[in-house]
């Protein structure tokens, strides 16, 4: 089973045009065989477009969550609310999100509160900059670690990782990761799991790449990078652009 997931961010800025995006997609059949899709809107968004997708099988999801599912915290929003707005998913510890202060401790909390209401965490993970030496390794393995902190075993079901190195990530990114830089990172982040959760549900965890995937690159990921699905940013906006890297997914075996 393939993941592909789209994190919009802050975009767009209207619901009529959040609406025009997923009514522009198309895929290739209603029932995706072997894939699911995930659309991460900005939250406001997540009941409108539960209401206009039907049954059609496009997830939602969430960009960010927090720590309780309820309480005296203005502004938060409550993963039991996200859920029964109808939202499956949520990201959690995104690289932009920790740029604004969040650190491991509040992403493991907001990583259990989310299973524990039923969401299912998409913890990214990765390295401000790759050095020679491959310290990064060293990074990532501390930092996948502390966000799981406390997370318990028997709830690694709802759990995906995605590896989103961050010189990867954006319109200033250098360039996307290769498929062989993911597969390194996803070998070591697996074992990293294995030790955290034992082998057969270390080993169960997805793993996907970020960073500037796109339709050309997503084949590549997938298949030689042997990724279990995609977390994908800009290419996501545009309904043509992502509907293809569901198509590729669709066809990767
Ligand atoms: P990008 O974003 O695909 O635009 O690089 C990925 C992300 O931040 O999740």
């Amino acid at each position: 089973m393939k993941l592909i997931v789209g994190n919009w961010k802050m975009y767009p800025r209207k619901l009529g045009d959040a609406k025009a995006i997923v009514g522009k997609l198309k895929f290739p059949a209603k029932k995706l065989p072997r894939t699911k899709v995930v659309v991460c809107p900005p939250t406001l968004y997540i009941l409108p477009l539960v209401a206009l997708l039907g049954r059609s099988p496009i997830l939602l999801g969430a960009q960010n969550t927090f720590t309780v599912d309820e309480g005296a915290y203005t502004g938060e929003t409550s993963p039991a609310a996200l859920v029964s707005s109808g939202a499956t998913h949520a990201i959690v510890g995104h690289s932009e999100r920790r740029a604004l202060g969040e650190d491991d401790a509040v992403v493991a909390q907001k990583a259990i509160a989310a299973v524990r209401s039923g969401l299912t965490v998409v913890l990214c993970v990765g390295e401000a900059v790759r050095d020679p030496g491959g310290a990064y390794f060293t990074e990532v393995g501390r930092e996948l670690r502390a966000s799981l902190s406390g997370f318990p075993k028997n709830m690694t079901k709802r759990l995906v990782v995605a590896y989103e190195p961050i010189w990867a990530i954006g319109s200033s990114a250098l360039r996307a990761a290769t498929p062989e830089d993911f597969r390194e990172m996803s070998i070591f982040i697996k074992r990293n799991l294995v030790d955290r959760f034992g082998k057969s549900a270390g080993f169960s965890v997805p793993i996907l790449y970020g960073g500037s995937v796109d339709e050309k690159n997503a084949g590549g990921f997938l298949k030689e990078g042997g990724a279990d699905g995609l977390l994908v940013g800009r290419a996501s906006l545009d309904p043509e652009r992502f509907s293809e890297i569901v198509r590729v997914a669709v066809n990767t075996r």
